[in-house]
């Protein structure tokens, strides 16, 4: 499929008649940014139900790690579902899900030996270490940052500090929880100078909340993303993690990943946790793990995993289908796409930058592989937020044919599927520069 090529006005009248359908039967709380209504994808690109096709850098939330429907992960799971589809992991065994255990223990951050909790989205694996971290330490707090997001259910929403209507009418929500600062050098929240600073937001966990709020020995985990994602693909210094885990060794805390966005060989290793020198004590997984399967996963040290029968567990977490699809796209990432999308994002990042000079919107250009973060400013002196004109980028990007979600207040993201070529990624630079000019004329 050759992208981006459009045929009608968007939406297209199939498009616009399901659309309509949908808004009398779907519930409202889901967030559209553009009428796109998916037909079929391939690689990175996605055809709409009026024959427009798109350029996917949304890849649905930073899922599709392999492309749509790569025929590797396809074969697998029409394998598997003509075996069988379901016999439940909590109550029986099957060697797929064994199998992809022993392969996670291979990737996953940590050494030495560990064991796999397996659910079925990224907030069910982060529910999975709240309840293990709180149950191995024997202690009833936990530790998350402002502008994180770690899943909507009643547990991860209270780690979750995203935007506040995430939170709005649900509270209270669990107790316990307790936000700090996160590492954001484009708009420090202690006001340091990033080339000096040592991790000073840190200081108000250190100085504050661990002195003020809770005791640190009362404190089971500290729930940190390596990059954050929902919150404007912020990608701190080495020095944050370091201090962040010296700090959780220190007091016996354990060190939690959540590598649900930046995971699976997106930042162009397989978990962004190895771009520094850290090793957690659990990590998640979920969105880009089995290429748009529903799959989650906990994955702990040995010794960390000591919950005995009975204490969690999932009737679908685990399906075979879902790990016949994890095992594939495990098999993809290691052979060739996590390199691709080193090779592929610092092309792609070095035609963003290239974008600084001519337009005065853009603020910050960051990221790690294919988990690329822009972030828009009014004013480069004051950083006042550009929020409508990111949504306006968005929408000019979308009528061009390049499918881009936003992430944080102001900032557009690009997370494609993970087999985008350099020559994809310049017909999106391109694409980004003319929705630009055009916003940037209507200002
Ligand atoms: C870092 C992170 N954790 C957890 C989640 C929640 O995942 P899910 O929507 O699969 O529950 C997300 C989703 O965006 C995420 O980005």
């Amino acid at each position: 499929m050759d992208a981006p090529r459009l045929k009608t006005p968007l939406p297209g009248p199939k498009a616009a008649a399901i659309i309509a359908r949908d808004a009398s039967s779907v519930s409202p709380s889901y967030t559209r940014p553009y009428p796109l209504v998916i037909a079929r994808g391939q690689g990175a690109s996605v055809e709409d139900v009026d024959g427009n096709v798109f350029l996917d850098c949304a890849a649905g939330i930073a899922v599709t790690s392999t492309g749509h429907s790569h025929p590797e992960v396809v074969k697998a799971i029409v394998e598997q579902a003509g075996r069988f589809l379901h016999m439940s992991g909590t109550d029986f065994y099957y060697e797929p899900q064994v199998r992809l255990a022993e392969v996670l223990g291979e990737v996953v951050p940590i050494q030495g030996a560990t064991k796999v909790f397996f659910a079925n989205s990224g907030a069910e694996a982060n529910e999975a270490a709240i309840k293990l971290a709180k149950h191995h330490e024997r202690r009833p707090y936990l530790i998350a940052f402002l502008g994180s997001f770690h899943g909507r259910t009643m547990g991860a929403l209270a780690l979750t500090a995203s935007r506040a209507v995430q939170r709005a009418g649900f509270g209270p929500t669990m107790p316990g929880v307790f936000h700090t600062p996160y590492a954001n050098c484009y708009r420090c929240p202690v006001g340091a100078n990033p080339d000096s600073c040592q991790a000073e937001c840190l200081a108000f966990l250190e100085d504050q909340v661990l002195v003020h709020l809770v005791s640190p020995d009362e404190v089971a985990g500290i729930v940190v993303e390596p990059i954050q994602g929902e919150g404007g693909y912020l990608v701190p210094p080495a020095a944050f993690h370091e201090r962040l885990a010296a700090l959780a060794r220190q007091y016996g805390i354990l060190l939690i990943a959540d590598e649900v966005q930046s995971g699976m060989g997106r930042t162009g290793r397989m978990f962004a946790m190895e771009h520094f020198a850290v090793e957690p004590d659990i990590v998640t997984s979920a969105k880009g793990i089995a290429s748009g399967m529903p799959l989650g996963v906990m994955v702990a040290r040995d010794s960390v995993m000591s919950w005995p029968p009975g204490a969690h567990a999932s009737t679908f977490g685990g399906n075979p289908v879902s790990c016949a699809a994890a095992l594939a796209t495990i098999g993809l990432l290691r052979d060739h796409l996590a390199a691709n999308a080193a090779d592929v994002g610092s092309h792609f990042m070095a035609g963003l930058r290239d974008l600084v000079d001519k337009h005065p919107l853009i603020g910050d250009v960051r990221g790690r592989g294919l988990m690329i973060g822009v972030e828009l400013v009014r004013d480069r002196q004051t950083k006042e937020r550009a929020v409508t004109e990111r949504d306006g980028v968005i929408q000019a990007m979308f009528r061009r044919g390049v499918l881009v979600l936003g992430a944080g207040r102001n900032a557009v993201r690009f997370s494609p599927p993970l087999v985008l070529t350099r020559s994809q990624a310049e017909t999106v630079v391109a694409c980004f520069d003319e929705a630009l000019t055009e916003v940037e004329k209507g200002q």
